[in-house]
């Protein structure tokens, strides 16, 4: 019984050879800033564990997460379950090429805040409505990242507030080579309360984000991910608010992974009026500078390679006001730089889902 108890506790979090990031930080001039949130991250470990790719995962005490050093959580109690069951989808099937991807245990808790480069984005975009809730199965690839200090997403947004301040919830698959010290796709969340310019960044960087799942940790890699005219590949992912606690809960399918206590946010302690499905890219070389960054959204093809060879996602649902899981009412798809990324929700028919594609090489013949 005691020793089941302790298991219980113990909480799988992070691992980074600290030793190795710091030494990257230095070489590219991160100097106090990230030394700061490496040290705030620098928790006890209860014990190690050696994952086969030679990553080094630490389980420390739940309640020792780095989530709690957000001052507004000091007396925050953990809840590990939502209150309620969220509601189910009975209407949809996934196409049978795609199936859930074997998630393996690495995982890495560094990170760095975005400030000072131009996000690129080609998303789906759901508005009129207050959401408590969206999702959407979001295919996996791995796609061709520039530099380090670039990185790439799959992801969806929950948002409120205007284009330059607003706040947002969000969680997908990204690529960053800093952060991850790899060029694998790996789970992230982020989220902001000013549309990034003072809060936000990503993982357990910045304190926030709780994590509930003994199992399943930020910065796990998806494997395999998808080939061009192959299998296919993709995770389910879902936020939800609890009515009751208010708390925005992120599962992949059915296991939860954690959640955004309401005490971190502002407007979101209610509902979100913006939803978002697409990728973003994030680099220094884009929107006319030029030469145009060569990282690559999605799978790194355009939206128009459809299914095989563009990135999609599928499943796209919200939940409003009345508790159900919907395609949302009005749906638009929106991209910057259409010769670099693009955009394209195709249904081939009413009756059928419809399936968002998007992404794009970056550089090529039309992206100088
Ligand atoms: C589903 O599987 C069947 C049989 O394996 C195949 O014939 C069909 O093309 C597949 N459908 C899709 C949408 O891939
Ligand atoms: C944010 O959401 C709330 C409701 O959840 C709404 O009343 C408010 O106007 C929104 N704020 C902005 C800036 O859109
Ligand atoms: C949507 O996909 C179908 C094939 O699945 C294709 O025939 C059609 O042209 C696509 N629509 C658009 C707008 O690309």
């Amino acid at each position: 019984m005691g020793k089941k108890i302790t298991l219980r506790l113990l909480f799988v979090i992070a691992l980074l050879v600290l030793g190795n990031v710091g030494v990257k930080a230095k070489a590219r001039k991160f100097s106090s800033e990230i030394n700061r949130k490496l040290k705030l991250l620098n928790k006890p470990a209860i014990k190690s564990i050696k994952s086969e790719d030679g990553d080094i995962i630490d389980c420390i005490d739940i309640y020792k997460q780095p989530a709690f050093d957000h001052p507004a959580l000091k007396n925050h109690k953990i809840e590990m379950r939502p209150s309620i069951s969220f509601p189910s989808d009975t209407t949809t099937t996934a196409k049978n090429e795609t199936s859930l991807p074997v998630l393996s245990q690495i995982w890495h808790k560094s990170g760095s805040c975005p400030t000072g480069t131009i996000p690129q984005a080609a998303y789906l975009l759901a508005t009129g409505d207050s959401y408590i809730g969206a999702r959407g199965f979001i295919n996996v690839w791995n796609p061709r990242v520039q530099s380090p200090d670039e990185y790439t997403t799959a992801q969806i947004w929950l948002k409120n507030g205007s284009v330059v301040t607003f706040e947002s919830i969000e969680a997908g698959w990204m690529v960053n080579p800093k952060l991850f010290s790899d060029t694998q796709p790996r789970l992230f969340i982020r989220w902001t309360l000013d549309g990034y310019q003072k809060t936000g960044c990503i993982n357990h960087i910045c304190s926030g984000f709780v994590q509930t799942s003994q199992y399943y940790g930020l910065g796990i890699a998806f494997q395999p991910t998808s080939q061009k005219g192959g299998k296919q590949f993709g995770v389910d992912f879902r936020i939800n608010q609890d009515p009751n606690q208010r708390r925005w809960w992120l599962s992949l399918k059915d296991d939860v992974i954690g959640y955004w206590p309401l005490e971190i946010f502002n407007s979101l302690q209610q509902k979100a009026q913006i939803v978002q499905w697409g990728g973003y890219v994030y680099s220094k070389n884009v929107k006319g500078v030029t030469p145009h960054t060569t990282t690559a959204m999605g799978s790194g093809d355009f939206a128009s390679g459809l299914w095989g060879s563009a990135c999609f996602i599928l499943n796209v649902r919200i939940v409003d006001d009345s508790l159900q899981l919907k395609y949302p009412k009005s749906v638009q798809g929106y991209t910057e730089e259409p010769d670099c990324y693009s955009a394209l929700n195709n249904q081939t028919n009413p009756a059928l889902e419809p399936i968002f594609y998007f992404g794009g090489p970056g550089r090529g013949p039309n992206c100088p």
